[in-house]
């Protein structure tokens, strides 16, 4: 695993941005893995702020969500679909007809294919780069602690602290807030070329140290990341507080040959 440790947030979202306009530039059709959340909010502001000024072109980018809520009503404006139109989909220019989720709509027992569906579109389609968020129990996507770290696409149920977190884009009720949710699977994730996952703030940095620098486990859903080829954990200061090698990754990013990229 790659870690690359910026001053703040923004400078963080300008490193990540980079990577995205250097993928672009090789591969213009590329296929981009997105997070929701409050964490890539910067990264998409500074993608769309290179968009406007005409620096980049990602019209021709399939865009694949990470994750969606089950239960709500087609229209209803907390699915995350309607989160990556608003930031994502509308602000970088690319057509609606590129954005792939799982289906929010399947009930009962269409929930299954839905699922096998989108995890074989996901196959297909081929995820070149998965900007990822972490929680602060260390979960990706909605791959929760104990998920099985081989998973793919499929339901889960809402931990009672996820519902709770969540509650407050459901005017705080927790009632109103979905119980299951359809999210890619971690063993999915790791199919991806490359994954990026972003962590800001203090609020992140045992979850990013447990992660990066813990065992792999099931009780940290993210530290799987540690088997896959080609990771680059992208924290601020305060992300980067709780790691122990700090001195290491700085060495060894202040180092890297600028060809390589990230
Ligand atoms: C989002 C997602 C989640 C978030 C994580 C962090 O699609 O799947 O795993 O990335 O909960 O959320 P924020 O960035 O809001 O702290």
């Amino acid at each position: 695993m790659e870690v690359v440790i910026r001053k703040d947030e923004s400078s963080v979202a300008a490193l990540v941005a980079d990577a995205v306009d250097r993928l672009a530039r090789a591969k213009p059709d590329a296929v981009l893995g997105v997070a929701t959340g409050d964490t890539p909010i910067p990264l998409y502001r500074e993608l769309a702020r290179r968009v406007d000024a005409g620096a980049i072109d990602l019209s021709r980018f399939r865009v694949v969500m990470l994750d969606e809520y089950l239960g709500l009503p087609a229209h209803h404006d907390q699915l995350y679909r309607r989160f990556v139109e608003q930031e994502v989909i509308g602000p970088l220019g690319i057509d609606p007809d590129r954005l792939y989720g799982p289906d929010s709509t399947a009930r009962g027992e269409q929930v299954d294919r839905a699922a096998l569906h989108y995890d074989t579109l996901l196959t297909r389609l081929g995820v070149d780069l998965q900007i990822l968020g972490i929680g602060s129990d260390g979960h990706i996507g909605f791959n929760e602690p104990m998920s099985s770290l081989a998973s793919r696409t499929r339901i889960k149920t809402l931990t009672e602290q996820t519902r709770r977190d969540n509650s407050r884009f459901f005017h705080g009720d927790l009632a109103r807030v979905p119980t299951h949710v359809l999210t890619q699977g971690i063993g999915t994730i790791l199919d991806a070329s490359h994954v990026v996952l972003v962590a800001t703030g203090v609020g992140k940095a045992a979850a990013v140290a447990a992660a990066v620098e813990g065992p792999v486990t099931a009780r940290v859903p993210a530290s799987a990341l540690q088997l896959h080829r080609h990771v680059t954990v992208a924290v601020d200061e305060d992300g980067a507080s709780e790691l122990r090698y700090v001195d290491y990754y700085r060495h060894t990013y202040d180092n890297k040959p600028d060809w390589q990229g990230l």
